[in-house]
Order: structure tokens, then C-alpha cells, then sequence
């Protein structure tokens, strides 16, 4: 049928290959139908919702077929323009072939196409009473991230799952830190460069704080606490590393939201004296932006890249933020993100060696209404 499909055994059946996963096809609807009315009692998908689903372009349907070619379970993606999400709307097998394998293959197949469609998070509903579901989603690493209560047509609670996606995303070997204060993302950005180049280089949150000091702008008060791309170079050349930083414009930086006129002179001041501090320290300074194609040329020479984002894309919120470029794999950067998320429930797994496509990147890569860009490229010298 020219289509792809995967062979998939069953865990420990002696003969496999047992089914094949494949993408629905529009000669599959009937199938379909048979599978949804075998599999759920309520909130079934009608036909002519099948039949435009298998075409949508934003929905991807995948089934599993036995040998002759019958349907035995399907997964249902959904696609919303625009976002690195995608929503498993459904995902079923037939009562008689449920425990063979064929719900974790579908699951493992949608996984790789969201992620081919450049996909991050996959989300989804369960059923509160659904304990079958619940254990696959568990199992695969799904993480609930809340309760819609009432969501079924027989006032049934649904549960909401995420998960981030990888796709075959490669290791890498830059040690990951997370922050330990709300201000000090750049600090241990330029702290994960120290450990990946100088061999001697411990982590540790006094080294955090010590960076910080040498970096930051600001004296305590509310309002940003953070760090100037001139303050993370010069850091970085203080510590025995070869830095370069590349910012939009000249001048102060992020003192759009600083109303407090005494912060702002305070603010101002210790920038210029970065920027001395910079020339002092022959770290060359270029006002232009650095784009994604520059970026993955430091990295295919060995450097690693830290990048003010706008944290709004990632955690909802507006405020500047550095992470750490790590890779790059011909689609994506990879980054090392200092912040986890702790009220979004989030590990380790969900910030280090992050995949971000590079249209998204180049998106998130700038703050504020100007907007300001600015990176600062660390090699060991
Ligand atoms: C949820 C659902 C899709 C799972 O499908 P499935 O094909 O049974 O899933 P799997 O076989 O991959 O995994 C189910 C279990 O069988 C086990 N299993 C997998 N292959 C096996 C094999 N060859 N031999 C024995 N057990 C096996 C798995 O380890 C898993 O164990 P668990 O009980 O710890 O979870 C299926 O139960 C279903 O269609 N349910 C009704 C519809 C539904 O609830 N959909 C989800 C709505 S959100």
C-alpha cells in the first residue's frame, strides 16, 4: 500500500511478528468504527468524524492490524496549530486482544509521530474509574497534571496527563544543574560550561551564588535579580573561560519593567561597568543578534551557547531567562534549562537535554517589547 509500518511482537510470544502499526488509511474507517463500538460505552466517535479525521491534517490517526488485515486498536492524535502540543484524543484495542502489547505500541507510535511533527508535550484524558488506561499512561511516564471534573457524557471525572517527548533525542555530555534561587539561571548556565570544560570544576550551589555575585546587575529588591549577557562573559573569563557576547543594541539592558528610578541609576551603573569590565577582559562584544544558524555553528566547533529567552513560551511567565544551548540535532537545539517547574510537577528529565525546533527557538529567543536578544558564546580557552 506504500504506507510504512512497524513489526511489532508481543513481549513474550514465541512467533511474532503478531501485528504491525501503520497510519489509518481512508479504507480503514469501517474498521475504525468497529474497534470504538467493541472498546467504549459512551463518548463514541461517530463515522463521518472517522472518516474526516483519517484526511485532517490536524489529526493523526494510527491503527494496529493482525496479519490479515484486521483492525485491532487505533490512536487518535490531535494537532493544534501553532503549539508544540499535541492531545492523544483516544486511544482503544479490541477487548479480546487487550494485554498483548498492542495499547503500548500505539502509544509508543503516536510518541514518535507527535514528535516527527515536532511535538513536545503530549497530553491527554482519562477516566478517573479507567485503571487500565491509567497504568499505561503511568507506566510510559505520563505525568498528571490535574482533573476536569464532570468531563464525560455520564458526568464521569477525567484525569490529565502530559508527558514530554524525546523522539531519539542523543545524550549529551554537559553535566546538568538546577537553579536553587528564583535569579540565578544565567549563573549556573555559565556554572555547567565551567563543569563541562575545566575538568576540575565542581557544582555546587556556593559556586551558584559566587557566579551570581560576580554577574549580577541588581542589589536585592523586588523585581528582577538576574544577570547582564556582559556580567555572565566576564563570570565566565573570570573562571578560565573564552567568552564572546553578542546583544542587539548597545546600552542598558531590561530596565522596561524597572520603575523604581533608584534601581534603575543602580542598574545602570553596574551594567557600564560590566561593559568596561568586558573590553578590560578583550571579551569582544557584537550588537547584532545571534541566530539560530550562528548558534549551531558554535556548537559544531565545540562552544556552548547561553540564550536569554522569554519565559513566558515555556512557564507562562514574562520574565527574561538564560539557558544553556547544548545541542543540536539538525531539527532542534537541545538545551539545558537551570529552572524546573516544581508546581508543573516537573523533574530533571522535563529541563535538562531539552529538544526545541528551531523555529520555535527562534521565537522564544528574544524578551520584552524591544525585543532584546542576547547571547554569549563560552569555549574553553
Ligand atoms: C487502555 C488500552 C488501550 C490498553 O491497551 P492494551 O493493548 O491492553 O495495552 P498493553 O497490552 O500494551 O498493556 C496492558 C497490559 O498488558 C501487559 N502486556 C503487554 N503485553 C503483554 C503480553 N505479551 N503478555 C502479557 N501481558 C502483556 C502490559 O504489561 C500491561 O500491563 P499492566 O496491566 O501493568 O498495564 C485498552 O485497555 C483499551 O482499549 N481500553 C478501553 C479503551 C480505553 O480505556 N482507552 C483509553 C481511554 S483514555
Amino acid at each position: 500500500m506504500g504506507v510504512p509500518s512497524r513489526l511489532v511482537s508481543a513481549v513474550d510470544a514465541p512467533s511474532p511478528p503478531v501485528f504491525t502499526v501503520r497510519p489509518a488509511l481512508a479504507a480503514d474507517v469501517d474498521g475504525l468504527v468497529a474497534i470504538e463500538a467493541a472498546a467504549f460505552e459512551t463518548d463514541r466517535i461517530a463515522r463521518r468524524s472517522f472518516r474526516k479525521l483519517v484526511e485532517a491534517p490536524t489529526a493523526a490517526i494510527t491503527v494496529a492490524a493482525l496479519p490479515g488485515g484486521r483492525l485491532i486498536g487505533y490512536a487518535l492524535l490531535l494537532f493544534r496549530a501553532g503549539t508544540g502540543m499535541a492531545r492523544l484524543y483516544s486511544i482503544a484495542v479490541v477487548p479480546e486482544q487487550r494485554g498483548s502489547g498492542a495499547g503500548t505500541a500505539l502509544m509508543a507510535e503516536a510518541e514518535r509521530v507527535a514528535y516527527a511533527r515536532d511535538r513536545l508535550l503530549l497530553r491527554l484524558e482519562v477516566r478517573e474509574d479507567n485503571a487500565r488506561g491509567i497504568r499505561l499512561y503511568e507506566r510510559l511516564g505520563y505525568r498528571r497534571i490535574g482533573r476536569y471534573l464532570d468531563y464525560y457524557e455520564d458526568h464521569a471525572n477525567a484525569l490529565r496527563y502530559e508527558k514530554r517527548l524525546r523522539g531519539d533525542a542523543q545524550t549529551t555530555a554537559v553535566r546538568y544543574y538546577e537553579q536553587t534561587t528564583d535569579f540565578t539561571c544565567g549563573p549556573c548556565c555559565v556554572m555547567m560550561a565551567l563543569g563541562h570544560f575545566r575538568k576540575d570544576y565542581a557544582l555546587g550551589p556556593v559556586e551558584e551564588i559566587k557566579l551570581w555575585r560576580q554577574a549580577t546587575t541588581v542589589f536585592m529588591m523586588a523585581g528582577l535579580g538576574g544577570c547582564d549577557p556582559h556580567g555572565l562573559a566576564v563570570s565566565a573569563a573570570r573562571n578560565g573561560l573564552s567568552a564572546s557576547v553578542h546583544v542587539s543594541r548597545e546600552g542598558s539592558l531590561f530596565l522596561e519593567s524597572v520603575r523604581d528610578p533608584e534601581k534603575r541609576r543602580v542598574m545602570e551603573l553596574a551594567q557600564e561597568d560590566f561593559r568596561r569590565q568586558t573590553i578590560a577582559f578583550e571579551i569582544p562584544i557584537a550588537y547584532r543578534p545571534l541566530d539560530v544558524a550562528a548558534i549551531r555553528a558554535g556548537l559544531a566547533e565545540g562552544a556552548l551557547v547561553i540564550v536569554l529567552i522569554s519565559a513566558y513560551r515555556m512557564f507562562g511567565k514574562k520574565v527574561p531567562h538564560w539557558v544553556l544551548v547544548v545541542g543540536d540535532d539538525g531539527r532542534h537545539l537541545f538545551v539545558h534549562d537551570p529552572w524546573v517547574e516544581d508546581r508543573e510537577h516537573e523533574t530533571h528529565a522535563d529541563a535538562a537535554n531539552l529538544p526545541i525546533p528551531y523555529a520555535d527557538f527562534e521565537r522564544m529567543a528574544r524578551w520584552g517589547r524591544e525585543p532584546l536578544r542576547a547571547a554569549v558564546v563560552l569555549r574553553p580557552r
